[in-house]
């Protein structure tokens, strides 16, 4: 038996979408992006969707459209991925790293609230692992100080909160269609939502060397070549389709990996009374968490760390890392995220669970 972390999914409908693309002979700026935006941005409840070439360069384009620009300071966590932050780098913001709540691994307003300055201007909260953020608590704060939210949902398409799907909280929102992500375009890919139809149109036009919709020989804004190709926004349009019950097929791995593993030695992934978690990662935290990692190898299980050292303490940001983080510190030294994604059956969690146990008992 060997257990892979994720798997890729491709059928005859994702070959026929690809060879259809490839057969019309147009590669950019078709139809197929502006398709996949509608039904993207329809899935989210968003008014507007734009197309990006990754997920880092949604967050960039999101970042320069709302109109962060050097010397800005920006509240993000440090238990993600370092593209929630790096793009501020280019900007020449600051990203001010804040902790994240010790259940849902999201980042916690208590600590957005006491790095408040008159220099702050905007929230990113990530619905890390695919569990949202706490977004009435982010928007009062945001509210307050008159700072705008960017949703860093990379690992949440189709999470909830409170009833609503994420993305459409916040003033714009990043999702990256990156291989392992719950849906993929079969390469990187992203996409910016909001409903904001200045921002969507300042994106739009970042995304295309700065031109506005129409203007082929005119840049009205420094912008970049960050566009979609046809060929991968096919491809992202027929598994949109399937992403619905892909959400459920992990949620179900979730649940039964929850029972076999509750009451444990180890910690298992919490899903707030308000959230819909759509298990993009299946996270369990443990002491001697190499140790188990290594035994889960010898038994064929593939497992992953996200992410075993805190953005803050990432040598590209000695510059922003001068804080003490404890939980974020803490959690990168326990968190094992197991093999998780919709392809994966009762008994390859069964096995799983089986050997955790076993290696908890010796
Ligand atoms: C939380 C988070 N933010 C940003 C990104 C960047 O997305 P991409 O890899 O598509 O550039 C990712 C994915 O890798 C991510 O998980």
């Amino acid at each position: 038996m060997k257990i892979n972390m994720a798997e890729m999914y491709v059928d005859d409908e994702i070959k026929n979408a690809a060879i259809k693309v490839l057969e019309s002979k147009r590669y950019v700026k078709g139809q197929q992006a502006k398709e996949f935006e509608n039904e993207f941005s329809k899935f989210v409840g968003a008014k507007y969707g734009i197309t990006t070439n990754s997920g880092t360069s949604a967050l960039h384009i999101a970042m320069l459209s709302i109109g962060l620009k050097r010397g800005d300071e920006v509240i993000v966590p440090s238990h993600t991925f370092i593209a929630t932050a790096s793009p501020l780098i280019h900007i020449g913001a600051k990203p001010v790293f804040a902790e994240i709540d010790e259940k849902t691994y999201t980042i916690d307003a208590n600590d957005v609230r006491k790095k408040i300055t008159d220099k702050t201007k905007a929230i990113i909260p990530v619905h890390l692992y695919g569990h949202p953020a706490d977004m009435d608590e982010i928007k009062e704060i945001a509210d307050k100080y008159s700072l705008k939210i960017i949703e860093d949902a990379c690992q949440a398409h189709g999470a909830e909160y409170k009833g609503k799907k994420v993305g459409i909280i916040g003033d714009m929102a990043a999702f990256s269609f990156f291989p392992s992500k719950n849906m993929t375009v079969a390469g990187d890919g992203g996409i910016i939502v909001t409903n904001n139809e200045e921002y969507a149109t300042r994106a739009r036009a970042l995304v295309d060397q700065g031109r506005l919709a129409g203007k082929k020989y005119e840049h009205d804004f420094v912008g970049f070549n960050y566009r979609m190709s046809e060929l991968l926004a096919a491809i992202g349009r027929v598994q949109l389709k399937h992403l619905p019950r892909w959400i459920e097929n992990r949620r179900a791995a979730a649940k039964i990996y929850n029972e076999l593993l509750e009451g444990e030695n180890i910690v298992i992934p919490f899903e707030a009374r308000w959230a819909k978690h759509v298990y993009h990662l299946y996270v369990i935290r443990c002491k001697r968490r190499d140790e188990l990692k290594e035994f889960l190898k010898e038994k064929n299980i593939a497992t992953g760390i996200h992410y075993p050292i805190p953005v803050h303490l990432q040598p590209a940001m000695k510059e922003y890392g001068n804080v003490k983080l404890e939980i974020t510190e803490k959690f990168a030294k326990e968190v094992l995220s197991l093999p998780m994604h919709p392809q994966l059956k009762k008994e390859d969690v069964e096995y799983v669970a089986d050997a955790i146990k076993e290696w908890l008992r010796k």
